[in-house]
């Protein structure tokens, strides 16, 4: 079956030429572009120059990319083709929407070869220039992640930093940032020390505007997700899907204990504005659906509190209130196409998967834009959720196993994101559904096919 993305309406292809020295985060937009895009099924890939880079020169020191070396300047440029070339690849032979040049391109030189390769193949250009001048920002980047790269392995941390101060230097020479005066013409977004300030140019349209929407969220704040389903419900007692039932007995334990999970996980941050008295201090906000079982839950915790209809559990239309064996003997041929293909399956009157990420877009949104948040949701909702942080492909998120009465902690880094998952040791029944048959399977069944849950899997 064709997956329709957005620009298979408009028919563009777009190039993200990013822009910007060494340290500035590059590559952490272009990793978080991709992700975003993939979740929302535009075809997308990045583009490392320095991956193409390190197969021709491996451990390359701060003089390596001095302006006036030769040889260094010579593998830079090949590197650089070889990327481009692989990038025209994508779009020609995988039929690729949105690609990203992930290199410094920090000459006027450099980007103007891009742009007239993009002209000559009806690629839209669209620049993004990282600028920062704030130290720490870049200290801590080179401590965090340039110290641990493949280009210093095995070296002392602090020299590698030291070379890597210097690498920056020698870019610094001949670096020339994106100005409007001079680049009235240009798509381009520049974002200043993070974004502090945006400079935006000519983004005209409307998957460039995603684009920009979504890098204009990003921050770098360490902040941590929390999810959680709704307590077991009366319906899940019963099999049933969908409906607004109160929770059970199991249920409201989980609610009770909830506030005292919550307070162990932050406890464990160390979070500086925590006070041992007043849980209240702790900066979180709890955001639940607009369903009774998922407040019930919440009904405990000492936090502000926010009730989004976009959190609500996806729409089984004509199934609401059955159980799967009920719907297999009602609607066969349904069930049957719904194991064929969970992700894009519609219930009668009602959703699929992938109309639930599109419901939860401003969700995703907002949630790049604020720090400490505790979602407590329904089971559909969380997959895509976390199929997002964790950039779980479409094939596989409707199958994954989200347990009743389990706090799940999500850590984004700048690479991976780090899972933690906390149990209450209160019993609940399964809900979760196996390919092929209407029972619902054992909870312990469950939790061994879940094991990207259980460990921090990095992002794939
Ligand atoms: P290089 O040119 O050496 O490949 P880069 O610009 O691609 O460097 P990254 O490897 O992406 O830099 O750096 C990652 C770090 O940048 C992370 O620690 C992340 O928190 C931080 N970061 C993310 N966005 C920004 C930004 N807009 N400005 C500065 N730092 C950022
Ligand atoms: O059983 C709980 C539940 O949240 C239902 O309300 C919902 O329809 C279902 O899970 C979603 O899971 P799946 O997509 O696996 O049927």
């Amino acid at each position: 079956m064709p997956v329709y993305t957005v620009s298979h309406v408009s028919n563009i292809r777009i190039c993200v030429v990013m822009v910007g020295l060494p340290a500035r985060g590059k590559s952490f937009i272009s990793q978080r572009i991709v992700r975003y895009l993939s979740w929302l099924s535009i075809k997308a890939k990045s583009f490392n120059v320095g991956n193409y880079r390190r197969e021709k020169k491996s451990h390359p020191n701060a003089e390596f990319f001095d302006s006036h070396n030769e040889d260094g300047l010579k593998i830079r440029k090949e590197a650089a083709v070889e990327a481009v070339k692989d990038m025209m690849k994508f779009f020609q032979d995988e039929l690729g929407v949105v690609a990203i040049l992930d290199a410094t391109n920090s000459t006027k030189e450099r980007r103007d070869w891009i742009l007239k390769l993009c002209r000559e193949n009806s690629i839209e250009p669209m620049f993004l220039e990282s600028w920062c001048d704030d130290d720490s920002i870049i200290t801590k980047n080179i401590m965090d992640v340039k110290t641990s790269s493949p280009d210093y392995l095995g070296q002392d941390p602090e020299l590698a930093a030291k070379d890597f101060i210097k690498r920056i230097s020698k870019y610094k020479e001949t670096y020339e940032p994106l100005e409007v005066e001079t680049n009235k013409d240009l798509t381009f977004i520049k974002l200043i020390n993070v974004s502090e300030q945006v400079i935006i140019n000519k983004i005209e349209t409307y998957l460039e505007s995603r684009i920009v929407y979504y890098v204009m969220n990003l921050h770098i704040k360490p902040r941590s997700i929390y999810l959680s389903r709704h307590g077991e419900s009366m319906y899940n007692l019963e099999g049933k899907i969908g409906g607004d039932a109160d929770l059970s007995e199991r249920g409201w334990k989980y609610a009770q204990k909830l506030p005292e999970l919550v307070k162990k996980v932050l406890k464990s941050e160390e979070h500086d504005d925590y006070d041992d008295d007043d849980d209240t201090d702790i900066k979180l906000t709890v955001w639940t659906s607009t369903l009774k079982r998922t407040q019930q839950t919440a009904s405990y915790l000492p936090y502000d509190k926010l009730q989004w209809k976009a959190l609500d559990e996806l729409d089984a239309g004509a199934c609401d209130g059955l159980t799967y064996e009920e719907i297999e003997l009602q609607f066969p041929q349904d069930f049957k196409e719904r194991d064929e293909n969970k992700y894009e399956y519609r219930y009668r009157g009602g959703e699929s998967y992938r109309d639930v990420v599109i419901r939860l877009e401003p969700i995703i949104m907002e949630l790049e834009l604020q720090e400490n948040i505790l979602i407590i949701t329904h089971q559909a909702i969380l997959r895509c959720i976390y199929a997002y942080f964790m950039n779980i492909p479409q094939e596989e998120s409707p199958w994954m196993s989200i347990p009743l009465h389990t706090l799940i902690k999500l850590e984004p880094r700048a690479f991976k994101t780090i899972v933690e998952r906390i149990k209450a040791d209160i019993p609940a029944v399964s809900t979760y559904k196996e390919k092929g048959t209407s029972q619902l399977g054992e909870i312990e069944d469950i939790n061994n096919k879940s094991k990207n849950l259980i460990t921090g899997a990095p992002l794939r």
